[in-house]
Formats: C-alpha cells, structure tokens, sequence
C-alpha cells in the first residue's frame, strides 16, 4: 500500500484531525457530546414543508385585501403562481381605479412584461383606438388580465395558472365594482364566463350581454365578450364584428347613465 492510500484509509477510519485548525482532545469532546446529550431539548422543532400554494389559498389571500393597493401587494408576494419566476415584471393593472367598464384580456406579453403595464404593445395601440371610436379612454376604463405575469414565449396560460390567479381577479372585480366587464379573446371569455360556455369559441360568444357571478358581495355583473385586439391586427376581416360589440357597449353605458 502506498503512503496515500496509507492516508486515504486513515479518513475512511475517521482519522482526520489532521484536517482540522487546531489540536482536539478527544477526552474533552466526549464530556462535551455527553453534556449536549443532557440538556437535549424533547422534541425539536421540525421545519414547516412548504407547499405550493392553489386557488384555495389564493382565495384566502385575496380575500383579505381591502384595498387595489392591498391587492397588488398581494400579488407581488404571491409565489403560488410560476409564472412570476420566468416574468419580469408583474401586470397588476391599468386605468381608473373607478372605472365603469373594466377590459380583461388573458396575459402580459413581451412589452406588457417590459413595461408592467397591461396592453403597452401592439395589442394595446389597437385597443387605444378601439377605446377612442366609442368615446373612451385608457383612463377611464380599467385594463387587466386573467394572469398578471407573462407566460413563457407567450404560449396561453394553463389551466392550473388560470385558476390560481383567478380569485384575485375576482377580488380586483369585486373591489374595483365595474358597471361590466368586456372579456377580450377566447382566454378571458372561457376563464371568466360559466362552464356551460366552456367548449364554445370566441366567434359564438361574442356580441352578445353575459351575467357572472363575481365572489365578494356584488352579485353578478354584466359582461360582453369580444375579439381580442390581437387577433384583429391578425385577422382584420373580424374588425366589422369588433365594431358591433364596440357601439353594443357604447349604447350600454348610454342606456344606464
Ligand atoms: N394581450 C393581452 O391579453 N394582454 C395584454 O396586456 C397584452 C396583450
């Protein structure tokens, strides 16, 4: 056997105070081990798993929020969702925080993420002047998503995103108290309209007045659902379609002012 495997055997057996900073004196560790034993507490307290949180526990966080201010906090800390690792920045919202009408389309994308700011990019300068057509504005209404944090390469959120995040859109809702809501796209629409809707495309719920119960003491509210700005700048033949369910919104507002 040569000198180090002579040595390596010696750690294998434990022998390595040679390692150590300074000399030890076996003796004296012994009584030490034998005093810690002695004053060992019974139960020491075990670490608390963390478990990743779902709808149920969104629910209860949202809940609590009493404030939109409370409510984006809520969101910045929130780690049941892992869309917040890959995003930049979270999409909380933008507009009146006493709006009438409240826009949701379904998610951040690149200059959204960029910005913090719902609708900041193409989609967004469409819906500008979709908003201006009928009289209104960024400003008076209020824009938001059914997730706040850009999907990675802007693939739809799934399911499970979407329920998690759904109960603070709820409580948004339910703390903002919207005259209605325009559901912009087959996300929003399938995430926010009952599940009797659930197989049905944009092109059969659009156009047409919706109620949806919101959690939270405001009953239901009524909703439009419409062609997501996006698809238009794709398919602009669907615009004449769009502009219906713009003057069918616009003659709302008249109607209940
Ligand atoms: N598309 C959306 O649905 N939301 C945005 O904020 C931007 C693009």
């Amino acid at each position: 056997m040569d000198e180090l495997a002579a040595l390596r055997l010696q750690i294998v057996w434990g022998a390595d105070e040679i390692l150590l900073p300074a000399p030890q004196d076996r003796r004296a560790a012994k009584l030490a081990a034998v005093d810690v034993a002695a004053v060992k507490p019974k139960s020491v307290p075990q670490p608390v798993p963390m478990l990743p949180a779902g709808p149920a526990d969104a629910r209860k966080i949202a809940e609590k929020c009493l404030t939109l201010e409370d409510l984006s906090a809520a969101l910045r800390d929130f780690t049941g969702c892992e869309l917040r690792d890959t995003a930049t920045h979270l999409v909380f919202a933008d507009g009146a925080a006493d709006a009438r009408v409240m826009l949701i389309g379904d998610a951040p994308g690149a200059e959204e993420d960029r910005a913090g700011q719902p609708f900041a990019g193409p989609a967004g300068q469409l819906l500008d002047k979709m908003l201006a057509s009928i009289g209104l504005d960024r400003n008076k209404v209020r824009l938001t998503n059914i997730v706040p944090w850009r999907p990675p390469g802007d693939r739809p959120p799934t399911e499970a995103e979407i329920a998690v995040c759904l109960p603070f859109l709820q409580r948004h809702i339910a703390l903002l108290k919207p005259d209605c809501l325009i559901l912009l796209g087959t996300v929003a629409a399938k995430a926010m309209l009952p599940t009797q809707y659930g197989h049905t495309g944009i092109g059969r719920l659009r156009g047409k007045w919706h109620s949806i119960e919101i959690p939270g003491g405001i009953g239901s509210v009524p909703c439009l659902a419409s062609y997501h700005p996006m698809y238009l700048l794709r398919m602009p033949a669907a615009k004449r379609d769009s502009w219906h369910d713009l003057l069918a919104l616009r003659a709302w507002l008249d109607s209940e002012t």
